[in-house]
Formats: C-alpha cells, sequence, structure tokens
C-alpha cells in the first residue's frame, strides 16, 4: 500500500495560491503563516492526479459529461460512505457549492421569503439569502461547555411563515457532526412548516472516530423530499480550485426548478478536468483518504494539546468534523479588530476573523489545521511567543 506523507511541506507559494499567495496583503502583514480560507496544503491523491494527467495527455479538452462517469462514481460513494442510495438522475452538476447554494435561493424562495440559518456559520450562508433579497433569520447555536449545540424552542418558532432552512453539516466553523436525533428533531420541525431545506454536505467525508456523518435525506423519504444536498470532492480530496460540486434533489419539482436556474444562468456545464478529478477520487480516493484522516485528527490533537497548555486564555475543542478549529479567544478581552491583528500582526499567523461568521464568532478565531504538521507546529509556536510576550 502507497504509504502518503502529509508531513511533507510543499511549497505554494507564487503558485497562484488564494491560500498563500494574498495573504501578506489580506493580513496586511509580510511572512504571516496562512490557515485560513479551506483548503489543505495536501497534494490531491494519486489517482486524481494520475486521472488529470490522463485528459492532457489525450489532448482534446472538449465539452464533457458528468453523468454516467462521474455521476456514478459518487452514487457509489454516497452509498458506500454514507449509506446513501441516490440515483443519478437526482444529480445536478455545479461549478462549486457556494453557486449553487445561491441559485438554489434564488429558485425555490421568492424575493423576501425567510430563510433560516445558524449562526455562528460559514459566512456566504449570510451573503446567499441578503444579496438574492431574501429575509435572514437566525436561529443561533448555543455553546454549552465547550460545545455547540442546536437551539430546538427557538427554532421552532422562527420556523413558522419561514420558506427554508440552510444547514451545514458537518458544521463550518464548529466543528459539530450532528446526530442522527438532532437531525430528526430538525427535520421534524422544518417538515411540519413545510421548509425547504438545503443541506450543505461539503465536509461530511472529513469525520474523526466516534462520530459518523449522516446525510440528512438519508432520513426518511418525507424529509428527503424536501432536501437538496451539496456535495463536492473538494474539502476531502483538496480538488477545490477545479469547481466541480453536485447538488442532489431527490424530488422532481424541486429539480426541475433548480435545474432551470442552472440553465438558466448557464452554469451547468461541468470543468473537464473537474469531472476526471470527482470520478478518480470517488472510485480510487479512499485508500488516501484513510490515511489522511488520522493526521488530521493528529493535528487537532495536537492543536489543542498545545494551545490549551500553552496559552490558556485560547480554547480550542477537538472538532468533530472538518480540518477547521474553532478557537475561544474571548477571555484575552480584545475586539475582533484587535484579536485579528493580534494574530496577523504579532503572531504572524493569518486565520479567519470569528465575526464575519456573525455575531456569535466574536471573540473566535478559526484557523485551519489542514497542513504539514511542523508548519502547524511553527503556527502554534508563534501563537505562544506572541501571547507569552503580550502577557496574556
Ligand atoms: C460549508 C462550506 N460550504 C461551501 C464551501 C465552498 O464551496 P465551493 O468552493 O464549492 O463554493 C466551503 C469552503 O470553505 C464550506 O466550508
Amino acid at each position: 500500500m502507497t504509504s502518503h506523507d502529509f508531513d511533507q511541506w510543499i511549497d505554494r507559494r507564487q503558485t497562484g495560491s488564494l491560500k498563500w499567495d494574498d495573504a501578506a496583503v489580506l493580513f496586511d502583514s509580510a511572512d504571516v503563516l496562512p490557515l485560513w480560507v479551506a483548503d489543505t496544503d495536501f497534494p490531491a491523491p494519486p489517482p486524481v492526479l494520475e486521472a488529470i494527467r490522463q485528459r492532457v495527455e489525450h489532448g482534446i479538452l472538449g465539452y464533457p459529461s458528468p453523468r454516467f462517469l462521474a455521476f456514478d462514481a459518487l452514487a457509489g460513494w454516497l452509498q458506500k460512505r454514507h449509506g446513501w442510495q441516490t440515483d443519478t438522475s437526482w444529480m445536478v452538476s455545479t461549478p462549486g457549492v457556494v453557486t449553487a447554494i445561491s441559485v438554489a435561493v434564488q429558485t425555490l424562495s421568492q424575493p423576501g421569503d425567510k430563510i433560516i440559518i445558524q449562526p455562528p456559520v460559514y459566512p456566504p450562508f449570510f451573503s446567499s439569502v441578503q444579496r438574492n433579497g431574501r429575509t435572514l433569520v437566525e436561529n443561533p447555536l448555543i455553546l454549552e461547555n465547550g460545545r455547540y449545540r442546536m437551539d430546538f424552542d427557538d427554532l421552532a418558532r422562527k420556523a413558522a411563515g419561514a420558506r427554508m432552512l440552510v444547514l451545514c453539516s458537518p458544521h463550518n466553523p464548529v466543528g459539530r457532526v450532528w446526530s442522527a436525533a438532532e437531525l430528526k428533531t430538525l427535520a421534524d420541525i422544518c417538515l411540519a412548516n413545510d421548509l425547504i431545506i438545503l443541506t450543505d454536505e461539503i465536509h461530511g467525508d472529513l469525520i474523526y472516530p466516534g462520530h459518523r456523518h449522516i446525510p440528512l435525506a438519508t432520513l426518511d423519504d418525507a424529509v428527503a423530499k424536501h432536501t437538496v444536498t451539496f456535495v463536492a470532492p473538494s474539502k476531502t480530496f483538496n480538488t477545490a480550485g477545479l469547481y466541480t460540486s453536485t447538488v442532489v434533489i431527490p424530488d422532481a419539482a424541486l429539480r426541475k426548478d433548480f435545474a432551470t436556474g442552472i440553465q438558466t444562468l448557464s452554469i451547468g456545464k461541468s470543468n473537464i478536468f473537474g469531472i476526471a478529478a470527482m470520478e478518480a477520487a470517488y472510485l480510487h480516493g479512499e485508500p488516501w483518504l484513510a490515511q489522511l484522516l488520522p493526521y488530521l485528527k493528529g493535528n487537532a490533537d495536537y492543536l489543542a494539546e498545545a494551545l490549551n497548555h500553552q496559552t490558556p486564555n485560547i480554547k480550542v475543542q477537538v472538532p468533530e468534523g472538518t480540518y477547521l478549529a474553532w478557537l475561544d479567544c474571548r477571555d484575552l478581552g480584545l475586539t475582533p479588530e484587535n484579536l485579528a491583528s493580534f494574530f496577523a500582526q504579532e503572531a504572524k499567523v493569518g486565520l479567519n476573523n470569528g465575526a464575519s461568521f456573525g455575531s456569535e464568532g466574536v471573540g473566535f478565531m478559526r484557523l485551519n489545521f489542514g497542513c504539514a504538521r511542523p508548519l502547524l507546529k511553527e503556527a502554534v509556536a508563534r501563537i505562544a511567543q506572541a501571547y507569552a510576550a503580550r502577557g496574556f
């Protein structure tokens, strides 16, 4: 079996990388270690790279079709990894999950409709509701003993009169992998109020031991009929730059409206490398993923242990899934601006400001630990040094 050396750091500077090459400008600080936007610093699995190479070797880069090959591969993956029996006719190809969520908002709701999100949450959830002229309704998560849970009483009140809920499952940034009981309660409330549920499951393959990702649509047929699921190989296999995602919609009427929106915008044509990568990832990427997950868990364990020990006023929980850690820095007593500047200017690490995930994120920072461990160690050393220098 091939052994993958995730410890090896590959220089991404000067490769047109958003994470690395834009960091100095974004963080207004030279030599910042970038641990922000959610891609990893690992090469994609060898079979994925080989599939792209074969496309190049073949030489003809005309219009591709995701149907048959890539959709079959995805259906096989969803069945094998998550026990979800799908039909490839339910699948619509999209150029990225954020784009697809925005189109779903446009096509499955009306201007002014109330759409519920659960902050602190991935920032584009706010903008896809607000920029499309819908009414944002917030059902904040509750933080209890370092772990987030949903507020179902609040949700039940707010679901009455709403049109849609956008679920993040697993949740970015808080790292929760929702349990069957939580998903069922959420679905019961949504169905009782006839809500459509957009469920962003892009992190669904990045799950740590003791937890299991449950695609919302597997709960039962009634839930499936109200559910629009967003998946992509991009987080799991680090292919985000290929902008290839899939929306799975079991209900024919919802699917028709969504697909019409995609056609209207003329964004349903896939990328030939994205399709090749998606097929190879889902067919042949599993052994690589089996090695990646323990490595990421090792990073998460190291990070939590090191920061909780060396910088006790920055509290870190090991997430249940995703490669994102949610640092509770509220005890530092800094404003969001000063907190961001502490990390960027003093520690020289580039993190996402928690405030961008909603007001519940004020005082938090999000750290992407999808990198070689030596780099993560360097980041921790920088944070610990800046923390000591400040005398926090
Ligand atoms: C929850 C979630 N959805 C979507 C995306 C981005 O998806 P895409 O690049 O396919 O638009 C991310 C990336 O960080 C994410 O965390």
